[in-house]
């Protein structure tokens, strides 16, 4: 695979990332026998691999913006570009030593995205993908899978965190679903889950109540893997409304049938 300049640029930034996430995972999993716990740790090793990225995606391309999780939104000079990142997916699991997290780094031009990389540092794992020019896992070219009977797949999910998003609603939506498919999981990093239906991993993914930095990059990935992309209600507006559904053009449609009827 032949790398476009962009992407070496997102690649370079996230695996700069990744060092210092990697070397903090170290360090949380210390941490998590001693009483104080890793709590405080964990949202510093966050901040720390968001300012690597700011620092490097602003280094090779001064001038666009900034949607970052911690930091918000930076306007920059060019008004059309604008890097869409989540320095850690994966918060909950890097906090208690589980090795499923990653960096999220998105371009979104004009409200597109039009590039993600997706970078888990435990695995080594780099999902990267451009618009128009297809998937890759570690240069690898990716395709989702190809099953066509929802009873035959493993379909992830999210799940609303307490306190927040509709859980009524989940569950129905999450009985509905579990009678009709091989099995359901939830690994708490979108931006994977959607890395792993383009890798053909998980037949298809739903969560409602996302962030668009959870979401860019994924978004492109899965789509470039041959992937249908939507929102929940069907539509274009994954970034926006936050919700979305992910999975070959059959699973996609008898999934959004089984979650829309529940
Ligand atoms: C979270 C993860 C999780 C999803 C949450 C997100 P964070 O991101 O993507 O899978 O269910 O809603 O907020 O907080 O770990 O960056
Ligand atoms: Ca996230
Ligand atoms: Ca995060």
């Amino acid at each position: 695979m032949i790398r476009s300049a962009l992407i070496n640029v997102m690649v370079a930034a996230a695996r700069k990332a990744g060092r210092v996430l990697i070397r903090d995972f170290g360090e949380v999993e210390q941490l998590q026998v001693s009483l104080k716990g890793p709590g405080n740790f964990v949202s510093a090793a966050d901040r720390r691999a968001e300012e690597i990225l700011h620092i490097e995606l602003s280094k090779a391309r001064p001038g666009f913006g900034f949607l970052m999780e911690e930091r918000g939104r930076i306007e920059g000079k060019d008004r059309s570009n604008q890097w869409v990142v989540d320095p850690l997916d994966g918060t909950t699991n890097f906090l208690h030593g589980i090795p499923l997290f990653a960096i999220s780094i998105a371009l979104v031009k004009d409200g597109t995205a039009v590039a993600g990389v997706v970078f888990n540092p435990v695995s080594d794992e780099l999902y990267v993908a451009e618009r128009g020019r297809g998937a890759f896992l570690n240069d690898r070219r990716l395709r989702v899978a190809a099953r066509r009977e929802l009873t035959d797949c493993v379909v992830c999910c999210g799940i609303p965190h307490r306190g927040r998003g509709d859980l009524a609603l989940f569950r129905k939506e999450l009985a509905a679903v579990q009678e009709r498919v091989a099995g359901v999981r939830r690994t708490g990093a979108a931006a994977l889950d959607l890395a792993w239906v383009a890798a053909g991993r998980f037949d298809a993914f739903w969560e409602r109540g996302l962030s668009s930095w959870d979401l860019a990059a994924g978004l492109v990935i899965a789509r470039e893997a041959g992937g249908i992309v939507t929102d929940l209600d069907g539509g274009d507006e994954v970034l926006d409304k936050g919700s979305v559904i992910a999975g070959n053009e059959l699973v996609h449609r008898a999934l959004i049938a089984v979650l829309t009827a529940a």
